[in-house]
């Protein structure tokens, strides 16, 4: 099918990408002209696993192009997807007024039935909004279906979630777009849930705030686990074999972050209380993620002491393994708080220095994940990168002036740390 896809940021960029990997014959479009110009010469502007490769091989098969013409993308395609950004506003809620001006391109450039498709996560009711939209500012008498089709994918794990999806979530109005939308998923052989608009935006926020809440729990259990002498990771294993629960989402850390479950969790709340009704539990969810953090900094406050004047090696800057994004990452946050209480901080990531030096400021960048120790007081683990397993402790252990690791991820084992002389602090354990 020819699809188009409006936005080229994570996901646009990913299910575009992966659709004419599937054999659909796909335009990208994206304002920015830069990042179309980048993305035509073969270039990448975000890292995630896999995209690039796949990307390369689209375009050499003619099944993948980048514009920065809406009328060009709407002209070619029966079916278009709204992927462009819904960042929070200051109290909140989301702000769609990308959504709205790329409903206006598309209305003005529409001449004949279009399928237009709500890729964005956007607050129950949008789709309603978007149909108005393109009725107001379209010619009179044009014909075309609004649907909702949310996005499930993680970033560092987007291509293989987009190839090989638990379901499709697939809602609408009327039945006229519902082959349409089947054939374009047919590839995927997973499951299609066809539902209303609502149902449909009102899955993807639910969804991501109970995942954003099952890592709460788990939290809150090992802030139980820590005054009871328990192993929080024991008690996910425990729980997470009973097939109700599920062992997924329920690793222990400093705090969950990102683009995606801050920013949810707050839409969800105001949408929710502008429908009347308090969401007083996904609240709780808020505090117990910054409580998180807070608890994590005590541990090392209490530990060290007096923290000014003391330099620390932190691991990890994204805002999580496999991904150079640092929108809303905990690690960013606490090197932050770090440096209030006067730590000076030498840092690491595999791949997130470049988008970290545009926030972090007075901080050493070190280039090898092993040199960091070099002169550190302490070492503390940020991000959940499984590369950081390969740590050469012994090293680090000659090289901190105490040997004292701050594990915010749990990625070694306590009693391991302790035989090979460290003193080693991590979430929820002993
Ligand atoms: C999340 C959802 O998992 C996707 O299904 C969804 O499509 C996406 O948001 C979105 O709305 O676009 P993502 O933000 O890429 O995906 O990252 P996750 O893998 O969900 O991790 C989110 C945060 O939770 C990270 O900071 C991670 O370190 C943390 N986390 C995750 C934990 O602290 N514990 C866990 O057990 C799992």
């Amino acid at each position: 099918m020819k699809l188009t896809l409006i936005g080229t940021g994570y996901v646009g960029l990913v299910t575009g990408t992966c659709f004419a990997e599937a054999g659909h014959q796909v335009t990208c479009v994206d304002k920015d002209a830069d990042k179309v110009a980048l993305l035509n010469a073969g270039g990448m502007p975000i890292f995630e696993p896999g995209l690039e490769e796949l990307v390369g091989k689209n375009c050499a098969a003619g099944r993948l192009c980048f514009t920065s013409s809406t009328r060009e993308g709407v002209e070619r395609s029966d079916v278009i997807f709204i992927a462009v950004p819904t960042p929070a506003l200051p109290d909140g809620s989301v702000d769609l007024s990308f959504i709205e001006a790329v409903s206006r391109e598309i209305a003005a450039a529409m001449t004949g039935y279009r399928i237009v498709v709500d890729k964005s996560t956007v607050p129950v009711n949008t789709g309603e909004k978007v149909a108005e939209t393109i009725k107001r500012y379209g010619k009179a008498g044009l014909e075309f279906d609004v649907v909702s089709n949310p996005e499930f994918l993680r970033e560092g794990f987007a291509v293989g979630d987009f190839m090989k999806p638990d379901r499709v979530v697939v809602g609408v109005s009327s039945r006229r777009p519902v082959a349409a939308m089947q054939e374009i998923y047919a590839p995927f052989h997973a499951p299609v849930i066809l539902t209303d608009i609502s149902s449909a935006e009102l899955i993807k926020h639910a969804a991501n705030s109970f995942l954003a809440l099952k890592i709460s729990y788990i939290n809150a259990i090992s802030a139980l686990c820590e005054v009871s002498g328990g192993n929080v990771q024991e008690v996910a294993r425990g729980m997470g074999m009973d097939s109700r629960i599920g062992r997924g989402f329920l690793d222990a850390s400093l705090g969950f972050g990102g683009s995606c479950f801050p920013k949810d969790l707050s839409a969800f709340i105001r949408i929710s209380e502008t429908l009347g009704y308090d969401f007083g539990l996904l609240k709780e969810v808020q505090r117990i993620n910054a409580a998180q953090m807070d608890r994590f900094v005590k541990k090392i406050t209490d530990t060290l002491w007096v923290v000014k004047g003391k330099t620390l090696g932190v691991l990890g800057l994204a805002f999580k393994q496999n991904t150079d994004d640092i929108r809303m990452s905990p690690a960013i946050q606490l090197c932050q708080r770090l440096q209030h209480e006067g730590a000076s901080l030498r840092v690491h990531d595999p791949q997130a220095m470049d988008k970290a030096r545009a926030v972090l400021k007075d901080v050493t960048f070190v280039d090898q994940m092993d040199d960091v120790a070099t002169g550190c007081d302490a070492l503390v683990i940020a991000t959940e990168w499984p590369v950081f397993k390969k740590l050469d402790l012994e090293r680090a252990r000659k090289a901190l002036s105490h040997p004292i690791i701050f594990d915010g991820r749990n990625l070694f084992d306590p009693a391991e740390m302790e035989r090979l002389g460290f003193l080693y602090k991590s979430i929820g354990r002993k």
